[in-house]
Formats: structure tokens, C-alpha cells, sequence
């Protein structure tokens, strides 16, 4: 929990540092929230598919407001809620798929992630989790039901002014490609990097013609360095995974050199890649005294 939490605290800072940095080019008002991704960003939508990956239970959610688990994997908010703070939207964003909801609610901010999700299909099956071209499908969606609440005019203008948040990768690789045979079997690591990184093309592609112009993408962290990675890399002695943070920071450099490629073939489309999260997270983990108080926390929870 305290790992999630560490984790889930730098991701909000780093990427709500570019996030404003990018918003602060444009002038506009961001209006909505909208967020595409896995359990790093789901606010609760696996609470309600066929999936054992859920996290509505005790200890997940005890620093939440009420303490209540909410079905985000997390002790507390999750990045997208501080990042709508952040922006004057509200302190937490809800999961489409919770029928406690409205529109409404999901006018100013909507959250479509799945927790065990991955850009590839394949991925999403292994847990039976929304795949993202379904998180899409609701987001269409949800485009109708918000034009039929505010209006033709006012929604467009709100899909076009919102800050869409992108938070996935890891579970293509740690769920899928080094789980199972299958994708092994037809993809060495570097062309599975590039089959994702198509697949992400075609998604943020999508969305773009779907009116979305302020796009957020976030890579994949040191995956070797994830807790059950370690706990299981007994032969080394319980460190980082090196194989894995290298394919981690090898995908993070397509991804970027994607973000660079759309931004220069769709007219007005504002993006970011925040890759900047590998290198603190990785610093965080490799020397962790360096970082404080923040290191107390880490050790108390270890
Ligand atoms: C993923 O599945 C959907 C629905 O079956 C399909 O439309 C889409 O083409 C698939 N994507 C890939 C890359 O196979």
C-alpha cells in the first residue's frame, strides 16, 4: 500500500507539473477531465465487470475521504483526482461504469480505465478487464449522452477543451507478453514495443478525430522494479529486474517519438509524453535517503 501510495504521489506531481506546463501554452479553461488507462488511473470500473482483479475492499481506500474502498487501486486518490483539483474541476473523478453517477457528474470529468487493461486485446483478456478499444466505445458513449445534457454546441466545446489523461503499457508486458506464450511466440520484445506503440497510434488517433486535442500520455515506470517483480527475482537477490527496465525505457522512447510524430501530423493537437517518470520513480527506488521523509514512509511500510 505504501508503495502504491509513493507511486501514485510522484505520477501526480510529475505529471501534473507538464500537465500545467502544457496548459499553461493555451489559454482555455480545461472543463473536463477524461481519462483512458489500467489500475494506475481506474476509479472504480472493475468494481462492476466479471473480473477478480478489483480493489473494493479494506486496506485499499482507508485515506480516502469517508475511508471507504472505492475500487481504486490506491490508500487514497488516485493521479487524475489531483489533477482535477488542480484545474478547479472536482477533488475526485468517477468511474463511468458506477451507477451512483450521473451525467452530470461525469460532465466536468469522467474516468473510462480498467484496472489489468493494456493497449493490446489480448492483455485485457487475461483478467477479463475492459480492453481500451471498449473504454473508447463508452467514451463515444458518454459523447452522446453530454450532448443530449448540455447540447451540441457546449459538449463539442467541452471535448475539445478537456484534458484527456492516457495511463497504460505495463500490463502488455508484465500480464501478457512475459506471461503467456502466445504473443511470444510471434513477436520478439522490440516488434511487441511496436505493435503497441501502433496500437496507441490508432487510439489517440481515434480520439482525436473524435474531437479530442489536449492529450496526456503516460509511459511505463521501471516495471522490474514493481514489487511482485522483485519478490519473485530470487536469483537476484530481490533487485530491479534489469531486462525489464530496459524494455521499459526502449517502449517509453517510441512513445515519445509517437507524441512527436502526431503532433506533427494532427493540425492542433496539443500532446505530452511524460517519460520523466521513469527516471524519478527509478531514482526514488535506487536511493531512496536521498528523498527524506519520504523514505521513512517507504522503510515503515517495508
Ligand atoms: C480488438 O478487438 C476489437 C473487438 O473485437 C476489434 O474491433 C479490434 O480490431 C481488435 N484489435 C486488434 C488490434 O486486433
Amino acid at each position: 500500500m505504501g508503495y502504491m501510495h509513493l507511486l501514485s504521489l510522484f505520477f501526480t506531481q510529475i505529471i501534473l507539473l507538464l500537465v500545467l506546463l502544457l496548459v499553461a501554452e493555451t489559454t482555455a479553461k480545461v472543463p473536463a477531465i477524461i481519462v483512458f488507462g489500467d489500475s494506475s488511473v481506474d476509479a472504480g470500473n472493475n468494481n462492476v465487470i466479471s473480473t477478480v482483479l478489483k480493489s473494493n475492499f479494506q486496506p485499499y481506500g482507508r485515506d480516502f475521504e469517508g475511508g471507504h474502498p472505492t475500487g481504486r487501486f490506491c490508500n487514497g486518490r488516485i493521479p487524475p483526482d489531483f489533477i482535477s483539483e488542480a484545474f478547479g474541476l472536482k477533488p475526485s473523478i468517477p468511474a463511468y461504469l458506477d451507477p451512483s453517477y450521473s451525467i452530470s457528474d461525469f460532465a466536468t470529468g469522467v474516468c473510462f480505465a480498467s484496472a489489468g487493461t493494456g493497449y493490446d486485446n489480448a492483455t485485457s483478456n487475461v483478467l477479463n478487464v475492459i480492453p481500451l478499444w471498449k473504454e473508447l466505445e463508452y467514451y463515444k458513449d458518454y459523447q452522446n449522452k453530454l450532448r443530449a445534457y448540455v447540447g451540441n454546441r457546449k459538449a463539442n466545446e467541452i471535448f475539445s477543451e478537456a484534458l484527456y489523461l492516457m495511463s497504460l503499457g505495463t500490463n502488455d508486458f508484465l500480464e501478457n507478453y512475459y506471461t503467456f506464450p502466445t504473443r511470444r511466440s510471434q513477436f520478439t520484445v522490440r516488434q511487441y514495443e511496436d505493435f503497441l506503440v501502433g496500437l496507441a497510434r490508432n487510439f489517440i488517433t481515434e480520439l482525436y478525430h473524435l474531437g479530442g486535442r489536449k492529450i496526456s500520455l503516460t509511459g511505463v515506470p521501471p516495471m522490474g522494479c514493481l514489487p511482485l517483480e522483485r519478490t519473485t527475482n530470487i536469483m537476484g537477490q530481490h533487485d530491479c529486474l534489469q531486462d525489464y527496465n530496459n524494455v521499459a525505457v526502449e517502449f517509453n522512447g517510441k512513445l515519445e517519438r509517437l507524441v512527436s510524430q502526431l503532433k506533427r501530423e494532427l493540425p492542433g493537437l496539443r500532446m505530452l509524453f511524460t517519460s520523466t517518470t521513469y527516471d524519478i520513480f527509478y531514482q526514488i527506488i535506487r536511493s531512496p535517503a536521498a528523498y527524506g521523509k519520504l523514505y521513512s514512509s517507504f522503510t515503515k511500510e517495508f
